[in-house]
């Protein structure tokens, strides 16, 4: 069972002016497509240093294994997920944010503009995901089916996947 973390990062949820439609959107597709259990799950304000702290505190202290943010990814003055989450990796994993943003222009052309990363602390996957719940679930659908043997290598359970049948 995989421990996840889920990270809401919007100015409106933090303060109670707007549902956390996204983070509940992940939390459905996440629990029912992998064996996993949600073991952290927070809303905080657009602010670099409060979202790096929260990363954090949910991969070295709470222990989880992936972390899904939602929100932040875009071009408006207060977006810093990118930022923050560039702050707190020690290793990028590109073809996550690759894939989810070449998969979600077949959708919508707006999916050029997020600018969402992706990338591992300790033993901590971290992944940028769009704020809105539909681009939130398009992009989590896309990167889903890799994700358990990513977190698997992770842990230091998987040798020579190359040769896995
Ligand atoms: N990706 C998918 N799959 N579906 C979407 O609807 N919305 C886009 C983009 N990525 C979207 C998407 C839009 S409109 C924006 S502005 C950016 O994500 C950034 O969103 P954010 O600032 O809420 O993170």
């Amino acid at each position: 069972m995989f421990k996840i973390g889920i990270l809401t990062i919007s100015d409106r949820c933090s303060c109670g002016m707007r549902e956390d439609k996204s983070g509940e959107a992940i939390r459905g597709i996440v629990t029912t497509r992998i064996d996993s259990e949600i073991i952290q799950y927070e809303i905080v304000p657009d602010d670099k240093e409060i979202i790096a702290q929260k990363l954090i505190e949910m991969a070295d202290v709470t222990g989880c294994e992936l972390v899904l943010t939602t929100g932040g990814t875009g071009f408006s003055p207060r977006d810093v997920t990118p930022e923050a989450t560039s702050m707190v990796i020690e290793k990028n994993v590109p073809g996550l944010a690759e894939v989810m943003r070449f998969a979600s222009l077949k959708i919508t052309p707006h999916a050029m503009l997020s600018r969402a990363i992706a990338g591992i602390r300790k033993q901590c996957l971290i992944v940028n995901l769009p704020g809105s719940p539909k681009g939130a679930a398009e992009c989590l659908d896309v990167i889903m089916p890799a994700l358990p043997h990513g977190l698997n290598i992770l842990r230091g359970n998987v040798g020579d996947c190359g040769y896995i049948d």
